[in-house]
């Protein structure tokens, strides 16, 4: 059956980066878009979040940081007066919220993990991230997300570049090696960069915060590529 959203196609006048995944929480895409964000409106580039998702920590995040209620933020620091995050409680609502963005990059925070919201999330995206833990489980987790967007390219006839991102990685730890031969071995892509684990990264949530922990280095990858 064609899905009443098979017309809709990415604005031309914003950059739609998608954070997402098919499976559910705790892949850290809501960090993955924040900061993500963060990088990019440090660098000179407006920014707006759209959270796709029931809970909306995107936008707790936010609004916490600018009300500076955060349990564990040190001094104030103003959020960025190039960077705001919109909630999206329907499919109509994220195409309104993307197709109305006047900022530069519009990132997507995909929380809901089922393929019909997946494939709504690929028809307005330019590009997909799947932030994801180098977990044995992983390539199995990854290969329907990289099938479902494969329909969307198919149905659209263009391609919506969907890369892996290893996030959470220890140092010195073979199973990423692993993880990263398994996903080459079935033809997944995944960024250069690599988010490594550390537990700053949780303490920095509703702030603003001070360091990127990798993400100024995601923001490099994708404004290179
Ligand atoms: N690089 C990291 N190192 C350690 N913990 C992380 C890292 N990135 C995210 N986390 C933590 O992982 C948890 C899940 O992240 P979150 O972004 O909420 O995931 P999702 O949006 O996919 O549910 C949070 O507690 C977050 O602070
Ligand atoms: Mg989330």
């Amino acid at each position: 059956m064609t899905s009443p959203y098979a017309g809709w196609l990415p604005p031309t006048h914003t950059n739609v980066i998608s954070s997402t995944h098919l499976k559910g929480g705790g892949t850290t895409k809501t960090t993955c878009a924040i900061l993500l964000g963060h990088a990019l409106s440090r660098f000179g580039h407006s920014v707006r979040v759209v959270s796709y998702d029931a809970l909306h920590s995107a936008v707790s995040w936010a609004e916490k940081a600018q009300d500076h209620l955060s349990l564990t933020a040190g001094a104030y620091r103003p959020w960025p007066e190039n960077y705001f995050v919109e909630p999206a409680n329907t499919p109509e609502e994220l195409y309104g919220l993307v197709h109305g963005s006047t900022e530069e990059f519009t990132i997507i925070d995909g929380g809901p993990a089922d393929p019909d919201a997946l494939q709504t999330i690929a028809r307005l995206s330019h590009r997909i991230i799947l932030p994801t833990e180098p977990s044995m489980l992983v390539a199995e987790q990854v290969t329907p997300v990289v099938e479902y967007v494969n329909e969307v390219e198919e149905e659209q006839g263009r391609k919506i570049p969907c890369q892996v991102l290893l996030v959470r990685v220890m140092t010195g730890s073979k199973l990423t090696g692993t993880v990263e031969d398994a996903l080459s071995a079935v033809n997944i892509s995944m960024m250069k960069t690599r988010i490594p684990n550390n537990g700053m990264v949780t303490r920095a949530a509703h702030t603003v915060p001070t360091r990127l922990y990798g993400y100024e280095f995601v923001a490099e990858e994708l404004l290179a590529a």
